[in-house]
């Protein structure tokens, strides 16, 4: 664990309490009372095993990919059952936000206990994503699990899903279509030859790419691009930003290339200033392009185009891996497909480790996902909060301000460039610090009992 991470926690929590997980969990979720819920369901599942991929996964199996899909829709029910009647946010003008944020008529039997204006029984969910793995190997079954999904919520903000390259045909896209899919994010890693061996993967071409895709419906088509491989000149990245965006995509993930320790690969890691003229390069040239950055690692070309299951404040997780975070806790579900299994068929929660966070804790994580949209409204740290960010975090704001890393905007705070590669180098030691461990146990353990992250 870096000193640096530990005393950036100690500091900003203003405490010397680490983060600590149990398996203290939680029978039911008391999810009610919130106002923007993200739904995420994973599917661990893929063709073949990427060497540097730390996300959880196993081969494709059809026989276990069936058991555990009928355990999904298990574990949606079994949530979708338990909303509880959750603690309604205290705003700014001490008026009460309810979930339906009061657009539509009341039955009377929603979630604000029939006192405020809602959409009845279904609970709103802004967005739907499926990621993996890879999601689309369970294509002909996505309709199923947005079905059961459709009884409890009633999900406004379209649904997305997580692709690799090799889905991209007309039978899956025609399949994603028809289950509602209406943005897609493709794994393409790298357009070119040099770097797609490196990474141990097959390359795809993007101009069948661009055939497939094109007269879909999709509103938003993302790309994900690697960069920082060994060798990787700007040159190379910024011509597979241009390709992505002449085969189709409206929005583009630029991930760094991140050194896992529980990955098996050995792609050396790149040093920071090399990387960070690569990162000047990619946002100077997505600029000239006029390309809108819209978070730290995302760029898009059209308003609309979005692509995000982790930036809600709030959101459910179904499956192996997934997270659960709610106002006070955050969850992880168990990475072993038999082990969720064996769980949801007893009528149980699969959940692995809990954290129940301490305010100051919660402050910090809804920070530093607010600072990875690049900007925020201050007012929105009030609503969820019910404090004031000058007066919890005003020292570091004036100060972030002063280095340039951060400007006021009117109440928008809005990340410099400075800040944002800062942010980025900063990210890259949470990753390495938080979940290269957390991950790496779970691999190990389908249900650990205790983890301590300094
Ligand atoms: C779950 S995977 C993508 C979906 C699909 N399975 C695929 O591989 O095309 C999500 C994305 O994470 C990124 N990723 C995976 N391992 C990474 C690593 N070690 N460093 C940086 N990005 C990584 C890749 O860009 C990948 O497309
Ligand atoms: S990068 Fe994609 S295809 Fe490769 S192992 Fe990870 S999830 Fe599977």
């Amino acid at each position: 664990m870096s000193a640096l991470t530990s005393l950036a926690r100690m500091w900003l929590t203003r405490s010397v309490k680490p983060f600590v997980f149990t398996d203290d969990c939680d029978e039911a979720l008391d999810y009610g009372g919130i106002g923007d819920l993200g739904l995420y369901v994973h599917i661990p599942f893929c063709r073949s095993i990427c060497s540097f991929c730390p996300y959880c996964k196993r081969l494709y199996d059809p026989e276990l990919m069936d058991r555990y899909i009928d355990a999904l829709i298990e574990e949606i029910r079994l949530v979708g059952d338990m909303r509880g009647s959750g603690s309604m946010r205290l705003q700014a003008d001490g008026g009460v936000s309810g979930p339906c944020g009061g657009s539509d008529p009341c039955g009377g039997s929603g979630p604000c206990g029939g006192s405020g204006p809602c959409g009845g029984s279904r609970m709103p969910a802004g967005s739907l994503y499926f990621g993996g793995g890879s999601p689309a190997l369970a294509a002909d079954r996505l309709g199923e699990i947005t079905a059961e999904l459709g009884k409890h919520f009633d999900i406004r903000g379209g649904i997305g899903v997580e692709l690799h390259p090799e889905d991209v045909n007309a039978r899956t896209l025609d399949l994603l279509e028809e289950a509602g899919v209406d943005r897609v994010s493709i794994g393409i890693q790298s357009f070119q030859d040099k770097y797609i061996d490196i990474l141990g993967r097959r390359g795809c071409d993007p101009e069948a790419i661009a055939g497939e895709l094109s007269g879909r419906s999709f509103k938003t088509v993302s790309m994900d691009l690697i960069f920082a491989l060994p060798g990787q000149a700007e040159d190379d990245i910024c011509r597979d930003v241009d390709t992505a965006f002449a085969s189709g995509a409206n929005h583009a993930a630029i991930y760094p290339f991140i050194d896992f320790d529980f990955t098996p690969g050995n792609i050396p890691a790149m040093g920071r200033k090399e990387k960070r003229r690569l990162l000047s390069a990619i946002c100077a040239h997505a600029r000239a392009k006029g390309l809108r950055r819209d978070s730290i690692w995302t760029f898009s070309s059209e308003e609309d185009a979005r692509y995000s299951s982790m930036t809600r404040d709030d959101y459910l997780g179904f499956g192996c891996s997934a997270v659960t975070l709610l106002p006070k806790s955050f969850k992880i579900n168990t990475f072993d497909v038999e082990s969720y299994i064996e769980r949801v068929s007893q009528g149980r929660l699969a959940s692995s480790l809990t954290i129940r966070f301490t305010e100051r804790q919660r402050m910090v994580y809804w920070l530093f996902w607010r600072m990875y949209g690049m900007s925020f409204e201050a007012s929105d740290f009030r609503v969820f909060f019910g404090k004031e960010l000058e007066k919890e975090y005003g020292l570091e704001f004036w100060t972030a301000e002063k280095l340039g890393f951060v400007r006021r905007d009117g109440s928008r705070w809005q990340l410099t460039d400075d800040g944002a590669f800062w942010y980025h180098h900063f990210e890259n030691y949470y990753t390495l610090s938080y979940i290269d461990r957390m991950w790496g146990l779970m691999k190990e353990e389908a249900f650990p009992k205790k983890m301590v992250l300094g």
